[in-house]
Order: structure tokens, then C-alpha cells, then sequence
């Protein structure tokens, strides 16, 4: 029960949050505990600082005021969480199996955990390739493999699926829902899509325009396992959850 854990077990704990760059008050105060295992959503109008919040989690940026900290301590980039962009960022010079072989080699894991890592994101068989020979989508998938191979404990990825199409989109958030499930991993998921956020989280947080501050925070408590993605988007309670954050990210937007 993550109510009987102690405060230290959560995975990221976000506290009196506020990030400015210079005089622009980008973000907060946020305050915000993710448990061990949550898939959090975070959705809001471009610019309210969603993005900012990500790169305060993976330690890319210190908070202006307030304590960020993952795990209990603060975060150091490129340990404690695996990053995927909107962009896959791949190395052309390397082959798609390169590319993931790196990221093991950089975790001081073994090297030969590379097809097992590219079965899970359903591309089996394509090591070989040079990252130009395999789709747009497909590369989004050797990215989010290689967030996965470094076995961080949290998984940050910021509207990675933005850039895809839609039959694409959807395929792959239906992939990443079965990945999370299946690993368990602490995950903070970035879109501007109420779709996507209700689709793939097991709870969704709503900002406000800059400075981003949470309006609504709603848990998803809809089935993860043993039903199809068509079942899942057929249920009322996904019509329900749809239009409350649907509303929320509306009406925020429009007193912006
Ligand atoms: N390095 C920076 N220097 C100055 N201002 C910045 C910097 N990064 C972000 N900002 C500003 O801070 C605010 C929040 O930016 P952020 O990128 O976090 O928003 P976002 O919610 O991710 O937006 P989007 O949905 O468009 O990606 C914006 O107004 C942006 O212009
Ligand atoms: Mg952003």
C-alpha cells in the first residue's frame, strides 16, 4: 500500500517549485510526489512549463526556489533516468543496434542485451541497420529502447510522439503502455494530447499558463492489462476522464 510507505519511497518529490529564467517566471510553485511505478501525465498549453519541470526531474536545471529530489537525494543528470525527445536524437554514424549498444556500454551493462531491448519495443531483428535505413517511427522506438537499456530507474520523455503520424502515434503509445506496464518503471510522459495523456497514464497532472502550476490532478484508474486498446478507448470512464481533462486544459487555456 503506498500510503503505509515512508515519505522517502517515493520516486520523484517535487517541493515549493518555483523556475525562472532571468525575469520570465516559467514555472510554479509546484508542489508534487510521484510513488514508485506511477506513469504521470503532464499536460498544459504550450509554454507553461512542461518541459521546464522535466529537465528540473533529470537534473538538467536547478530550481530557482524550492527542492527537487528523485530517488531521496537531488537528481544528477544522466544517472537517474532514461530521456527520450521529441526528436529520436540517434547517432547516423552508428547502426540502430550501435546506437543501444552505447547506452548499455555507458550504464555498465552487457553489451548483448541489445535484441532483447529491440523485441520489447517490437523491432525485432533491425541491429543491423543504419538508423537512416528504418522509419521515422521506428527510430522513436530505438530511442525509447535505448532510455530503456541504461535500466534507470525513471523513464522522462517529453512528447516524443509528436513529430509521428497518427496510425504511428498510436501504435507506439499502445506499445508504450504494455512497456510500462510490463517493467513497472517510474515514468513522467509530456503531451499536449488529452487522448494520449488518458490513453497511456495511470495519472494526469493539468498545468496552467506560464507560470505552470497544477489545476487538476486526477488518478486513471482504468485497466492495464487484458484488454485491447480499441475495449480500453470504448469505455465510458475513458469518454468521462477524456472530457474532464479536456476541460481543464480548455478553460485554462482560454484565461490565458
Ligand atoms: N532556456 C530558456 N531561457 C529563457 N526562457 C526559457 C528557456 N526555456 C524555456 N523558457 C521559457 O519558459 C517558459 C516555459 O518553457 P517550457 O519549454 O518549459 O514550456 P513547455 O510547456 O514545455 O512548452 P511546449 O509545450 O511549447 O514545449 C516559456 O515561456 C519559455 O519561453
Ligand atoms: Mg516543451
Amino acid at each position: 500500500m503506498p500510503s503505509a510507505e515512508p515519505a522517502g519511497a517515493a520516486a520523484i518529490t517535487v517541493t515549493g517549485v518555483e523556475h525562472a529564467y532571468g525575469d520570465v517566471v516559467a514555472l510554479g510553485p509546484i508542489d508534487l510526489t510521484v510513488p514508485t511505478g506511477e506513469f504521470l501525465v503532464l499536460v498544459g498549453a504550450s509554454g507553461c512549463g512542461k518541459s521546464t519541470l522535466l529537465r528540473l526531474i533529470a537534473g538538467f536545471e536547478r530550481p530557482t526556489t524550492g527542492t527537487v529530489l528523485t530517488d531521496g537525494g537531488s537528481p544528477v543528470p544522466g544517472r537517474g533516468a532514461g530521456l527520450v525527445f521529441q526528436q529520436p536524437r540517434l547517432f547516423p554514424w552508428k547502426t540502430v543496434g550501435g546506437n543501444i549498444e552505447l547506452a548499455l556500454r555507458y550504464a555498465g551493462q552487457p553489451a548483448d542485451g541489445v535484441d532483447r531491448l529491440l523485441t520489447r519495443v517490437g523491432l525485432p531483428g533491425v541491429a543491423n541497420r543504419r538508423t537512416w535505413q528504418i522509419s521515422g517511427g521506428q527510430q522513436q522506438r530505438v530511442a525509447i529502447a535505448r532510455a530503456l537499456a541504461a535500466d534507470r530507474p525513471l523513464l522522462l520523455l517529453d512528447e516524443p510522439f509528436a513529430a509521428l503520424d497518427a496510425l504511428t502515434r498510436e501504435r507506439l503509445q499502445e506499445d508504450l503502455r504494455t512497456v510500462s506496464t510490463t517493467t513497472g518503471r517510474t515514468s513522467v510522459f509530456v503531451t499536449h494530447s488529452v487522448d494520449e495523456a488518458v490513453f497511456l497514464g495511470s495519472r494526469v497532472v493539468v498545468l496552467s499558463p506560464r507560470p505552470g502550476r497544477i489545476v487538476l490532478d486526477l488518478p486513471i484508474d482504468l485497466p492495464r492489462t487484458d484488454i485491447t486498446p480499441n475495449d480500453l478507448r470504448g469505455l465510458p470512464e475513458y469518454a468521462a476522464l477524456r472530457a474532464e481533462i479536456g476541460h481543464a486544459v480548455r478553460n485554462e487555456g482560454a484565461s490565458a
